[in-house]
């Protein structure tokens, strides 16, 4: 049975015998809320996927059965809250948008005691049954879930950094868009990388090493840079109760997730700023840090250094590296505790 549906995946690509694959599994934890509904649409459309999986404590069976009548070329599947297995197995990659969103006036770190036991136990199920998958993980506050993933995965004795990820698309998605409103230029011309994590100060733009935006300083330099570090606020704000970022951030996770679908592919050149176990700031006790990664067909191919930074680009950092730390510690210490 295994061999057979590994043997199904090996196929003719223009005419040439090639081991690259045209099938993959992706699977949505979480397809059920804001986010995990557009982003079941998205992945629905991705032509690599020709399976998707939507599980969800709340409303899958509801989200597949309306998405599955999309006419792209992907059997999709519903899963119940009793159904995390049926949806994990066989999974290439599994994107995890699952818990509570922000209300005006908290901070992504005020999600921690909901979401910390959410996603433990997600990981908990990833590492039963697709260990190999690539994880990406969108719940909040990334800084910490990720190192809770991690050491639920590590107790499962299933760990490779290679293969697990924190989503940050959005802010560069967002910093190459508020580049464009400044410059009147095509967001899609603005590459911007972001480093660092994913609240606030640890948001660093790395604003000089792109040509559309390295010529911006002063007043408008700072106010970009506060925008981009606290865009999340915005859209909480406007929402007014009703929750945080949904739309924007299906867009950037279905484009998270088609680069790591484009990496097992085996394409090479996919470079996507995203959150990882890293060595650049490991020797400053930082296990966990996000900058430009290669993407290939084991996940992290290439972890790339920072480049050259300015002196303000520098103080940005300063003020990142001790509250990525105290976020990375805090979701380490939950799972030894727990
Ligand atoms: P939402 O409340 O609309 O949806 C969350 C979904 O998770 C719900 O359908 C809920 O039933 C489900 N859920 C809860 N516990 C679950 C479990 N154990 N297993 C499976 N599903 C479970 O929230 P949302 O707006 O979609 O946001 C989801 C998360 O994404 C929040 O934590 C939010 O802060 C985060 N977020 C992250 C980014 C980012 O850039 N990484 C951007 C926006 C939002
Ligand atoms: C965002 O950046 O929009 C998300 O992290 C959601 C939030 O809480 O701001």
């Amino acid at each position: 049975m295994f061999a057979l549906r590994a043997a199904s995946k090996s196929t003719l690509v223009r005419g040439f015998a090639s081991s690259a694959r045209v099938d993959y599994k992706a699977v949505v934890l979480g397809a059920g809320g804001g986010i995990g509904q557009p982003l079941s649409l998205l992945m629905k459309e991705n032509p690599k996927v020709t399976e998707l999986a939507l599980y969800d404590v709340r409303g899958a069976p509801g989200v597949a059965a309306d998405v599955s009548h999309i006419n792209t070329n992907s059997k999709v599947t519903g899963h119940a809250a009793d159904d995390i297995a049926g949806a994990l197995k066989g999974a290439d990659v599994v994107i995890i948008p699952a818990g509570v969103p922000r209300k005006p006036g908290m901070t992504r770190d005020d999600l921690f005691n909901t979401n910390a036991g959410i996603v433990a136990t997600l990981a908990d199920a990833v590492a039963k049954n697709c260990p190999k998958a690539l994880v990406g993980i969108i719940s909040n506050p990334v800084n910490s879930t990720v190192p809770i993933f991690a050491e639920v995965l590590k107790k499962n004795g299933v760990y490779d950094p290679k293969r697990l990820f924190g989503v940050t698309t959005l802010d560069v998605v967002r910093a190459s868009r508020f580049v464009s409103e400044i410059k009147g230029n095509n967001p899609k011309d603005v590459q911007v990388t972001v480093v660092g994590g994913h609240s606030g100060p640890t948001i660093v733009p790395l604003l000089s090493q792109t040509a559309s935006s390295a010529d911006i300083k002063g007043e408008t330099y700072d106010k970009l840079v506060h925008r981009i570090q606290f865009g999340g606020d915005e859209v909480v704000k406007a929402k007014d109760g009703a929750g945080s970022a949904t739309l924007s951030m299906a867009y950037a996770g279905a484009r998270f997730a088609g680069a790591l679908l484009r990496g097992l592919d085996g394409e090479a050149g996919v470079i996507e700023p995203t959150f990882v176990e890293s060595p650049l700031f490991a020797g400053e006790g930082i296990v966990y840090f996000s900058s430009n990664v290669e993407l290939g067909p084991e996940g992290v191919k290439t972890i790339h250094p920072l480049g050259k930074l300015t002196a303000e680009e520098e103080t940005l950092l300063k003020a990142c590296i001790p509250e990525l730390k105290k976020n990375i510690d805090k979701g380490v210490a939950f799972v030894a505790s727990s």
